[in-house]
């Protein structure tokens, strides 16, 4: 069999992990061809592609991004436009004249649905999951989110000491813009005063009051964790209005950290690493018997797949009766609301 792989959306660590495990396994053990395709969706377009081989694959298990690029180009819409049609009609020949047996997409929820599309007009797929973010729907965790927390964490580790010798009020915002997991679980492990995430939104005068109360038993610093999607009803950042609401509410110094990308850049966790490398050697097995139209996952802790039909177009969210939220609530830590 012959097999193209690509990586669409934003990037995240524990691509090439994948790419690795996907490879390395479909040429060690199944005896398939690989061919990596640069550039995501517009790649596939433009028939831009390399022969993936075992001295290629390696090398790249602790890479951070994606040795086969990466683009936000769709490529396959529902047909709206005759653009769209073009493009789609473009994507289903390339994969013929590709030869290929069948295509891997590594991506987060755009990817995988339009992976789904490209399964409804009959092409073989597989989906692999990938976000930083954590939210695409079917999958108890994707790779990429451990590092980003291991990353998060140890800057709000960091932050610790300087907002407590200043006697400050620190926000940190991290990435996550429909769904709060970063900012949960950094949040949660580092320690952080209050968290607030996109899904419960927050109230202002709580996250005051939270840390007026903690300046009454004599803690004049107070970290706050915020996601990036958290907005305010009028739709503005809610970080922005924190820094200057904070201050003027509780008289305490605040001053903010944006994390960005750096949550997203750089060397995969031994964790990811594992995770990434497990969910492609998976892919293999499932293209090997000719199962497609799946996304690989993870499942009650163990690796399995689901339809990419009832993936696509949901998203993973953290809800209030989250474990650490509960637990966070019993600990004294305000979540906003
Ligand atoms: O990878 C997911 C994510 O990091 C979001 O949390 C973030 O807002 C977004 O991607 C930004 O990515 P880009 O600027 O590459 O579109």
């Amino acid at each position: 069999m012959k097999i193209g792989i690509l990586s669409s959306g934003g990037d995240c660590p524990g691509i090439n992990a994948t790419i690795r495990g996907v490879g390395k396994t479909a040429i060690t053990h199944y005896g398939m061809e690989v061919v990596g395709i640069h550039g995501g969706f517009s790649g596939l377009l433009n028939k831009d592609t390399e022969v993936l081989d075992e001295h290629s694959l390696s090398g790249i298990l602790n890479l951070g991004g994606t040795i086969l690029g990466t683009s936000r180009e769709k490529g396959f819409r529902e047909m709206l436009t005759s653009v769209d049609q073009e493009k789609s009609q473009c994507i289903l020949q390339a994969y013929q004249e590709l030869g290929l047996d069948c295509l891997v997409c590594i991506g987060g929820n755009g990817t995988q649905k339009t992976t789904n599309l490209l399964s409804e007009h009959g092409l073989n797929v597989i989906g692999l999951p990938k976000t930083i973010d954590n939210d695409i729907w079917g999958t108890e965790i994707t790779f990429g989110f451990d590092t980003a927390v291991n990353i998060a964490t140890e800057a709000i580790d960091r932050l610790h000491s300087t907002a407590s010798s200043h006697r400050r009020v620190m926000l940190v915002e991290v990435m996550g813009h429909k769904a709060g997991w970063i900012a949960l679980y950094a949040g949660m492990a580092g320690g952080a005063d209050v968290i607030l995430v996109p899904e419960l939104g927050f109230n202002p005068e709580v996250v005051n009051e939270a840390i007026r109360e903690r300046a009454r038993k004599g803690k004049q610093h107070s970290i706050v964790v915020v996601a990036e999607g958290v907005k305010l009803p009028d739709k503005r950042k809610a970080t922005d209005f924190l820094m200057k609401e904070i201050e003027e509410a509780t008289g305490i110094e605040t001053r903010k950290t944006v994390l960005g990308y750096i949550q997203r850049g750089g060397n995969p966790s031994p964790f990811d690493r594992n995770l990434a490398t497990q969910l492609g050697g998976y892919a293999t097995e499932l293209i090997a018997n000719r199962q497609f139209g799946q996304m690989v996952c993870v499942k009650d802790g163990a690796i399995s797949s689901i339809p990419l039909a009832e993936v696509a177009g949901k998203l993973k969210l953290v809800t209030p009766e989250h474990n650490l939220i509960i637990q966070g609530k019993r600990m004294g830590i305000s979540f906003g609301v």
